[in-house]
């Protein structure tokens, strides 16, 4: 079989983490179109009626907070229940796509949103992989990661969030290879800057973190702060549409030969990024911190 060419859908089951919104949400709606049996996971009841609304009837929203372990024990039940019911082996797919942005100058985030980030990021992304593993394992399924160019280079005052994408690129790495034996596939989608709720999100955390930071913060990184908010704001009206990221999940998940990673959105800017991430550190830093205000 050819590299490019797509196995036909089976109509397997697949789990996508954050289906609420954005990515995941179009990956949801995508695979479902594909004719996967799609668990959809939400924290909010909304959140899953909405999708149904939008998917056909085989599409399942599941309660699933990645943070929480009864959670993902009770998310992982319910979906070993519904595939046995359904005749299926095991799982397709797990799509690790929840995440959230936590940002800011790293002299002063607070610890504990630090540990939130990681928490979201890494730590629940691996709780649900290794709750889900058994059934990827009887069904041959597939893990697709939702990594991020944050993951190759780490800007200033995006650092908690480039910490925790470049962990899910070293869990990536050394996942893909522990699970070949099983011939269950691993792939990391790098996406662009996608147009996702993903970034009112960040802004408006950045504003609260503003109001709650000691004086000192922004005595001391003002105008760089103020400079990255308009980075972020231009970035997120110059995004690809988070279908196209659902196409390469698609893709990751029905090709007969998948990539072990997918580039989707690379916009001039992101190949200039992934440019800097091969510089050397010097040349890199020097680069970057030009694009920033003066600050102090
Ligand atoms: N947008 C971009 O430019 C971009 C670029 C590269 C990578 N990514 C990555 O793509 C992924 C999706 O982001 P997005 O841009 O689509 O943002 P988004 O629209 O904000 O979606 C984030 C999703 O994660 C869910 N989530 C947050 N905390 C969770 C938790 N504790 N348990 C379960 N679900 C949780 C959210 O659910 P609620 O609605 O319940 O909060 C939402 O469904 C993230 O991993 C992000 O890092 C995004």
């Amino acid at each position: 079989m050819s590299r490019a060419r797509a196995k036909t859908p089976t109509g397997g089951a697949v789990l996508v983490t954050g289906a609420s919104s954005g990515i995941g949400q179009a990956c949801a709606l995508r695979l479902d179109r594909l004719g996967f049996r799609v668990f959809a996971g939400v924290r909010q009841v909304a959140a899953g009626d909405a999708l149904r609304r939008a998917a056909s009837d085989r599409l399942a929203p599941v309660a699933l907070d990645v943070t929480d372990a009864g959670s993902v024990r009770s998310a992982v039940d319910a979906v070993t229940a519904a595939v046995g019911e359904a005749g299926l082996a095991g799982l397709a797919g797990l799509v690790n796509n929840a995440g959230i942005t936590v940002w800011g100058p790293l002299e002063f985030v607070p610890l504990d949103e630090l540990w939130r980030q990681f928490e979201v990021s890494v730590f629940g992304q691996l709780a649900v992989t290794q709750a889900v593993l058994p059934l990827l394992r009887a069904g041959r399924g597939r893990v697709v990661n939702i990594g991020s160019l944050s993951g190759q280079v780490a800007l200033p005052f995006y650092g908690p969030y480039a910490a925790a994408k470049f962990a899910v690129e070293a869990l990536n790495d050394a996942l893909r290879v522990e699970l070949r034996p099983w011939g269950i596939r691993v792939a990391l989608i790098d996406p662009g800057s996608v147009a996702t709720p993903i970034w009112e999100k960040t802004l408006a955390a950045a504003d609260e973190r503003m109001r709650e930071a000691p004086p000192a913060m922004p005595a001391l990184y003002g105008p760089a702060i103020e400079g990255v908010r308009r980075h972020a704001r231009r970035l997120a009206r110059a995004s690809f549409p988070p279908a196209d990221v659902a196409r390469s999940v698609g893709r990751a998940l029905t090709a007969g030969r998948p990539r072990a990673r997918y580039r989707v959105g690379q916009s001039a800017q992101t190949r200039l990024l992934l440019l800097l991430a091969h510089l050397p550190p010097r040349l890199r830093d020097g680069v970057i911190a030009r694009t920033l205000p003066r600050y102090p």
